[in-house]
Parts: C-alpha cells; sequence; structure tokens
C-alpha cells in the first residue's frame, strides 16, 4: 500500500487524512479543524502539527502534502488572495520543514484538485487537455495536459470585462450580490467559461468547489462547445490531492525546491 498523509488548508477549516494512493480513499475518518482567524503562517503550521501528530502512526516518516489557496511556485508562495497577506513570498516548504521537522510538499489548492480528479474522479482516464476551475471564495485552476500538470495556473484571475474574473464569478459572490443560479451561470460564469474556452480549447472542463453539489441548477444552462462536467472528488479532492503531490514529490523530487530537512 502507499499510503501519504494529505493536508487540506481552506478558508474555514483544516483537513487532513491519511490516503491510500492505490484507491484514492481516505485510510480511516479525516481530521478538521477550523482554521484560525488570522491565517498566518505560524497559526496554520500550528493546526498543520496537531493533525501531523495525530496521524503519525499510520504515516511514518513520508513527506505530507498540504494545499494551500495560493500559487506555489518551487516551495515559495508568491502571492495570496485569500488568506493573511503574511503568506507572500514565504518559502512555505523550508518555513514548515523547519517548524514541523519533517518534509513537507505545498501545493496549489486547485492543482491538489486537478490531480485528484484525473487520478480517480471525473477526469480519470482523459488524455487531453483538462482544466479544473474551483469555484468557492475565489476561482482556482489547474491545467492538466495528458494527465501532467502544468503548475499555477491563476485562471481566476484573467481580466473579464475590466474586472479579475473572480471578482464576478466566484460562488462567494454568487452569495454576497444574491444572485439566483440563472442569473450567475448566464451573466458571470458564461463569459468566464466562453473566454477560457477560446484561450485554451481545452478537451474537458471539470468544476470544483462547494458549489459544484447543486451543479443541476446551473451547470445544464452553460454553453460551450467543451464538454463540462461536475467534480465527483467532492470534499475528499483537496486531501487526495495533496497526498498525491506528497508521492510525487518524492519520485520527482523538484531540484529547485529548497529544502531544510
Ligand atoms: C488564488 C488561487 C486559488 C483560488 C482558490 C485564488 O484567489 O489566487 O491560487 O487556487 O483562489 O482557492
Amino acid at each position: 500500500m502507499s499510503i501519504f498523509l494529505g493536508i487540506d488548508v481552506g478558508g474555514s477549516g483544516i483537513k487532513g487524512a491519511p490516503v491510500d494512493l492505490e484507491t484514492g480513499e481516505l485510510v480511516g475518518d479525516r481530521l478538521r479543524i477550523p482554521t484560525p482567524a488570522k491565517s498566518t503562517p505560524a497559526n496554520v503550521a500550528a493546526v498543520v502539527k496537531e493533525i501531523i501528530e495525530a496521524f503519525e502512526p499510520v504515516i511514518g516518516d513520508a513527506p505530507v502534502g498540504l494545499t494551500i489557496p495560493a500559487p506555489v511556485v518551487h516551495g515559495v508562495v508568491t502571492f495570496i488572495a485569500n488568506l493573511d497577506q503574511k503568506w507572500t513570498g514565504v518559502n512555505a516548504d523550508k518555513y514548515f520543514e523547519e517548524k514541523l521537522g519533517r518534509r513537507i510538499s505545498l501545493v496549489n489548492d486547485a492543482d491538489a484538485a486537478g490531480l485528484a480528479e484525473v487520478h480517480f474522479g471525473a477526469a480519470k482516464g482523459n488524455d487531453g487537455l483538462v482544466i479544473l476551475t474551483t469555484l468557492g471564495t475565489g476561482i482556482g485552476s489547474a491545467i492538466i495536459h495528458r494527465g501532467v500538470l502544468i503548475p499555477n495556473a491563476e485562471l481566476g484571475h484573467l481580466e473579464l470585462d475590466g474586472h479579475d474574473a473572480e471578482s464576478r464569478a466566484a460562488s462567494s459572490i454568487k452569495d454576497k450580490e444574491d444572485l439566483s443560479y440563472k442569473t450567475w451561470a448566464t451573466e458571470r460564469l458564461q463569459p468566464y467559461y466562453s473566454h477560457v474556452e477560446m484561450l485554451f480549447s481545452p478537451d474537458l472542463f471539470v468544476v470544483g468547489g462547494g458549489v459544484s453539489k447543486d451543479w443541476d441548477k446551473f451547470g445544464p444552462l452553460l454553453k460551450l462547445n467543451t464538454p463540462i462536467v461536475p467534480a465527483t472528488m467532492r470534499n475528499r479532492a483537496g486531501i487526495v490531492g495533496a497526498a498525491l503531490f506528497a508521492k510525487d514529490s518524492v519520485e520527482h523530487p523538484d531540484p529547485l525546491v529548497e529544502h531544510a530537512v
């Protein structure tokens, strides 16, 4: 069995569980701890430590995968939209390794969800170009070509009608502006996905994020040439993707990541 611990850092909760990467199933129950109100690297590291300690007997000294809602370039968080600004510029892999005394691999949250969907979910077996978007507080994106992730695509921040796309089309905006599913789908999501489709000509769009459970209310309203389907990994996606990333960091280490341990 190939078991790695995946931890998903979100705006409201930090969730972790060991994952059996042969099946994509969680090994036992996941542990969820609320994200500290001040979501600084130090406060998040304290929660991550607690989760690692809870699962240490199952995972031994294997590296741990950790998602973050930000681009992570060779271990460094280059900017952050929806967590504490103290993250910007932090060499996060190194920082967490120093604090926790073990190998940690940080990965963008949407990249993790994309990996999970391609390995075990809605895009399993797709040999073309898959673009996954997550609709939540922001818009996350993952580009995966023939099973290989092209990391750190920030398609949620494309400019659309003079605005940052996520400030118009994220599901948090639907809630904030109290838009109906129909208005949100036709006026916000439609121009967004048409634009991404024009730029990338993907073979498949996968839509994740909590709102994908309500797919029937907005998905069928989208008119695109590209097939578009809801994600199937649901709230496991981040955890499973983080675990996949941890395994990949062992098998294909990034020579440009600076490690501390
Ligand atoms: C961030 C992305 C992240 C997405 C979803 C965006 O604001 O820039 O890195 O994937 O939100 O959390």
